[in-house]
């Protein structure tokens, strides 16, 4: 008889956070998120983020809307709790006054995430998923550690510049991201190609995120396809990172 361990099977939302790893340590070492963990963040920078992500949250939560309406898969992600497009809108007017619209340029970064959500909701709408999961379970995950540096350093606080990272409508963040993790595992039910397409989606969110962090401080063009992962190609395996690999530790 074989002396083998057993080996659990994997649920999809750990086999996500998994493919995610290396990519998530990308973001992590960008300068301008170590620049924001170092407490070193401009205002300015700052606001240029929330500006560059507010045509993507925007564009991402009215995909979702029309989506969810006929496609049961993005229904399941339908959390109107998590939305962000008015807290970012908030933060704006309270950091960059009522006509911060006119104010800040576009960035050409921000303008590629959208084109593509834009994109995969026309052509591939369960990608819209990898998009989700990005944004959302970041914001609740190192977002919240984000959120108490910049109160620190930014001198922002809620309802004054920081209701960005504030889920007022979630009153247990480690529940929602345990039933945002149980809607992923779900998706197991779908065939190969649609959880392989979720995987590859979120790997590119998180390339136009790097992208966008770049901008803040350099070329986040180049950035954005110097991080694309190159089919066949594996990304140099660091030491796992220990919140990939453990168990989620909400
Ligand atoms: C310095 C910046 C960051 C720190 C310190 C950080 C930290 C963390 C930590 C500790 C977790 C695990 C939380 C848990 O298991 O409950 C996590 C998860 C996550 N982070 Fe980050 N993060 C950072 C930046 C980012 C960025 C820029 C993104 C995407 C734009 C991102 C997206 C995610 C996602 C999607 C997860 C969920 C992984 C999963 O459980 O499947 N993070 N982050």
């Amino acid at each position: 008889m074989p002396n083998s361990t057993p080996v659990a099977p994997q649920g999809f939302s750990s086999r996500l956070r998994l493919a995610i790893s290396d990519v998530h340590t990308r973001a992590e070492k960008t300068t301008f998120i170590r620049g924001f963990l170092r407490g070193t963040a401009t205002p300015s920078s700052y606001v240029r983020l929330l500006a560059a992500l507010h045509p993507v949250y925007m564009t991402m939560e009215e995909e979702t809307c029309r989506l969810a309406a006929t496609d049961p898969v993005i229904a399941r992600f339908h959390f109107r709790e998590l939305f962000r497009t008015e807290a970012i809108e908030r933060d704006l007017v309270f950091l960059a006054g009522p006509h911060w619209a006119g104010t800040i340029a576009p960035m050409s970064a921000a303008q590629a995430y959208v084109k593509r959500i834009k994109e995969i909701g026309a052509t591939d709408p369960v990608r819209l998923v990898g998009h989700l999961y990005t944004r959302y379970l970041g914001d609740l995950s190192g977002g919240q550690i984000l959120a108490r540096i910049a109160e620190r350093s930014l001198g922002v606080s809620k309802h004054a510049g920081l209701d960005f990272y504030d889920f007022p409508q979630v009153a247990d963040i480690a529940a929602m991201k345990t039933l945002f993790r149980a809607r992923l595992d779900e998706l197991d039910g779908l065939p190969a190609s649609a959880t392989d397409a979720v995987i590859d989606e979120a790997s590119r969110s998180f390339c136009h995120n790097i992208a966008i962090f770049e901008s803040l401080d350099g070329n986040g063009f180049i950035s954005f396809f110097r991080n694309l992962p190159l089919p066949g190609v594996r990304a140099p395996r660091r030491e796992a990172l220990s919140w990939a690999s453990a168990a989620p530790a909400n």
